[in-house]
């Protein structure tokens, strides 16, 4: 795809996620009148997740007929296209369900294996992140990049989990970094994570398995802002999810040997 088909679709898609945030802020406001469905081991989907996932479809297959679409609630369309947008319409659903307001609609577009834009909004905090592979990543307009964090005793980690995978491994990169002395946190959204992880507020994201809708657009953000990250895309990562590792290049050896990626 060339530059002027991409940047055509960044600036598309920077307009439907804003929508889309409104569409989901509307709903977390009434959030106690929404339908809620356990899909597993504390993940759950609101009626605000689908109607914001259908939003975001719809405009852009109406805009791109022939790109392809992967959504977390939705499932593939037009699989095998050259471009795939990947979607999570609400990342941080048990914190957008429980009132907490660290959740956000992202949006990613992944060409031949790479993470080429990225949008990641927070409606609640106004914080609108994006970027296209080359052209730098930008938090509400002004460019980002990651910390100067060199050393694991003077950094923070945010280290995600799911029922995905088993308990001790998670509970083993935590002894990890408390033994590293690192800070760690875990804030229940993996695309505000990665995009934490961007604007140096964490100096790096690490989870065992996520899935590509909760990373599609943290890759190309965090990399245009200067991160390490493992090639998350690798051996079918875009349809069965890879563990991520995303940190300031001063960290990434440690780290890489902590969790055991290469
Ligand atoms: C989850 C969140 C969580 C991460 C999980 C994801 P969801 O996505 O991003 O932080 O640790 O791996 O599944 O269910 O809130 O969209």
């Amino acid at each position: 795809m060339d530059q002027t088909e991409l940047g055509l679709r960044y600036r598309f898609a920077q307009g439907v996620v804003r929508e889309a945030g409104q569409i989901a802020l509307e709903r977390y406001r009434r959030r106690d009148s929404l339908t809620i469905e356990r899909k597993g081991r504390q993940d759950f989907v609101s009626e605000a997740d689908k109607a914001c996932e259908e939003f975001v479809v719809g405009a852009l297959l109406k805009a791109f007929p022939a790109d392809a679409f992967l959504g977390e609630e939705g499932g593939a369309q037009n699989a095998g296209g050259e471009a795939t947008w990947i979607i999570d319409p609400i990342d941080g659903t048990t914190n957008f369900i429980a009132g907490i307001p660290v959740w956000c609609v992202s949006l990613g577009l992944v060409i031949g294996g790479k993470s080429v834009l990225g949008i990641i909004y927070n409606p609640v905090t106004e914080e609108f992140y994006a970027a296209q592979e080359g052209e730098g990543a930008f938090l509400n307009g002004k460019r980002i990049r990651v910390s100067s964090a060199q050393k694991l005793d003077e950094a923070r980690m945010h280290l995600g989990f799911s029922y995905r995978r088993p308990i001790q491994e998670h509970v083993s990169s935590v002894t990890a970094c408390l033994e590293a002395s690192c800070e760690y946190a875990r804030f229940g959204s993996g695309a505000l994570g990665m995009a934490f992880a961007a604007d140096g507020r964490f100096d790096g994201y690490y989870e065992a398995h996520i899935n590509a809708w909760d990373v599609a657009a943290g890759i190309v953000i965090a990399s245009e802002a200067g991160a390490s990250i493992n090639d998350f895309f690798a051996g079918g990562g875009i349809s069965k999810g890879n563990p991520i590792l995303c940190c300031t290049p001063a960290l990434a050896p440690q780290l890489r040997e902590i969790a055991g990626i290469s």
